[in-house]
């Protein structure tokens, strides 16, 4: 397999950590990082696309997460009733196509309509694609899409289980950012995850500058890429 090393990624993965520790640091309650947490996703997804990159997935809120206290949720929920309604446009000028993974019926209904609106609004968009995981967690989505492939009864390749996943029909995520100190995947796309280079930074999301999101491609770029393979120099 060739090494693309020196290629820019087209497929940026970022798990948002560390907004709740943002909001702790400054005596603010947790939604106020997490609204901080939103403002500055919209300017890195916007720069990353700039960059020519056409595939950005952001973990915006885990399966898991959705057992946070009640009152943490809804300021969650009223940032993406906010985002979904005052956004859809202006990624539909961008020609950016939304699209969202996880299991939206675990969310309030008109959340989940104001999601679909969003998808339906931008769905002609050429330019790129921004993939929000919402209530995700990566083994659900892989157990549902093997009772799929169960239900239609018999066997699969690795690439027709790929187009079972939500993710089906995007590019494996070359680049996986994950800020917020943690080093684990969180039950982030583990089987699109396979190959992709991760990138571990201390600063939590709010902190995360788009430089910060340049460093990281950066290092990208210096990394080769052997798919199990040998390297060059080896
Ligand atoms: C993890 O930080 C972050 C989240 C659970 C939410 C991330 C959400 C956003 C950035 C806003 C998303 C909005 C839309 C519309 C998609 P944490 O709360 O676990 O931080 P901590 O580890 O410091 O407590």
């Amino acid at each position: 397999m060739k090494s693309e090393q020196g290629q820019l990624p087209k497929h940026v993965a970022i798990i948002m950590d560390g907004n709740g520790r943002w909001a702790k640091k400054r005596l603010l309650p947790r939604s106020a990082g997490h609204r901080a947490g939103l403002k500055r996703m919209i300017s890195l997804s916007e720069h990353i696309f700039r960059r020519g990159i056409p595939y950005v997935t952001l973990y915006a809120l885990s399966a898991e997460n959705l057992n946070r206290p009640q009152e943490e949720l809804d300021a969650l929920f009223s940032l993406f009733r906010e985002y979904f309604t005052q956004n859809a446009e202006t990624l539909r000028k961008k020609g950016i196509r939304l699209n969202v993974i996880g299991d939206t019926a675990l969310l309030p209904a008109d959340v989940t309509e104001m999601i679909a609106a969003g998808i339906e609004k931008t769905a002609e968009g050429k330019a790129g694609v921004l993939t929000l995981a919402i209530g995700y967690g990566s083994r659900q989505e892989i157990v549902s899409a093997v009772n799929e492939a169960v239900r239609a009864g018999k066997p699969v390749t690795a690439e027709e289980f790929s187009l079972l996943l939500g993710t089906g029909g995007m590019p494996d995520p070359d680049l996986l950012i994950r800020t917020g100190r943690e080093l684990r995947l969180s039950n982030f796309l583990l089987w699109q995850s396979a190959y992709t280079e991760l990138y571990f930074t201390d600063k939590l999301f709010p902190d995360f500058k788009n430089a910060d999101a340049d460093k990281a491609i950066r290092s990208y770029l210096l990394r080769e890429r052997r798919y199990g393979s040998v390297g060059k120099n080896d």
